[in-house]
């Protein structure tokens, strides 16, 4: 059945010229029929050198819009509308022009894990893996960055020189990691070095070994010499880190780490995305151009 879908999808994929990219917490049989499997950075970049005339993009929304605002003329189709993110949700455009009048010289860094609208609000966007080279690139003094206090807090303690004002926003599949559960696997796993997401909160990101995005710590899990190792981030990643690395052992920090909007694409989604070419992701041509500026600012760097 698993099969079939996939071939279908494959027959599809030709036929309409779709190129299919799907984000490290798909689940697995997604990954398997995707072109491109990347970080939010990757299939950012990924998205501008497309040949093919329609994007299907296994993912949460704001990463099909990221993916509609580098590349306004190609059909990006979203398999399933609903897939949001509950962080981008917690911070609104309306909400943020309030706050950035408190802080009339602050540069507004915006993790792309927002909307498009909050991003035409902001001066650049950042994502996980280069948060803090963003932020030290800006000559402003004053940061105010949204939505992700725990990525906001993580990027502060390793910038000098920068007042850093943080949203309140989080990741509730990130944050819900307890000192205790991770405390507990580190005593069983005593010599398993700790590779942490920086969406995860201070309490666990101090007692990391490694702090990346999910591409990074992918990255850092082939170098990695000892055979187990823990990770605290989403459970999509353990398909790669096992298809790369099949003699080492990975112990995710919690059995809770599954984002379930990620979860929410299934292969008849993305066969009926092709068949029906649904649901086109659209962004208004005022805000698209200033959500670019946000996101080629951060891509050239
Ligand atoms: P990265 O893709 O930057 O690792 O971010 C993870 C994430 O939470 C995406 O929603
Ligand atoms: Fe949003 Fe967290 Fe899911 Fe990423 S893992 S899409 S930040 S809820």
């Amino acid at each position: 059945m698993i099969e079939d879908l996939q071939h279908q999808i494959m027959k599809l994929k030709k036929e309409k010229n779709a190129c299919i990219v799907a984000h490290h917490y798909q689940t697995e049989d997604i990954q398997q029929i995707a072109d491109f499997v990347g970080d939010s950075l990757a299939l950012s970049k990924i998205a501008k050198q497309i040949k093919e005339d329609m994007i299907i993009f296994c993912g949460v929304k704001f990463m099909a819009e990221t993916a509609k605002i580098l590349s306004p003329h190609k059909k990006v189709i979203l398999p399933v509308m609903e897939a949001g993110c509950p962080m981008a949700d917690m911070v609104t455009p309306e909400q943020l022009r309030l706050v950035k009048k408190q802080y009339p010289h602050a540069e507004v860094v915006c993790y792309v894990n927002s909307s498009a609208e909050v991003k035409a609000e902001s001066d650049i966007c950042c994502t996980s893996s280069n948060a803090v080279s963003v932020i030290n690139h800006l000559d402003a003094k004053q940061i105010l960055f949204v939505p992700d206090q725990h990525l906001g807090a993580y990027a502060a303690s390793q910038v000098k020189d920068k007042d850093i004002i943080l949203w309140q926003g989080y990741c509730i599949v990130h944050h819900q990691l307890r000192e205790e559960q991770l405390l507990h696997i580190k005593e069983k796993y005593p010599n398993a070095p700790i590779l942490v997401h920086p969406e995860c909160r201070p309490h666990i990101v101090r007692h990391a070994d490694f702090v990346g995005s999910t591409a990074q710590i992918i990255d850092k899990a082939r170098s990695i010499e000892q055979k187990q190792i823990i990770i605290g981030t989403e459970r999509g990643v353990l398909y790669t880190l096992k298809k790369q690395n099949p003699h080492k052992e990975f112990i995710l920090l919690s059995e809770r780490l599954t984002c379930q909007n990620m979860k929410k694409t299934t292969l008849e989604h993305v066969r009926n995305a092709l068949v029906n070419e649904t649901h086109v992701v659209d962004v208004d041509e005022n805000i698209r151009q200033k959500a670019n500026r946000a996101l080629e600012r951060m891509i050239s760097l």
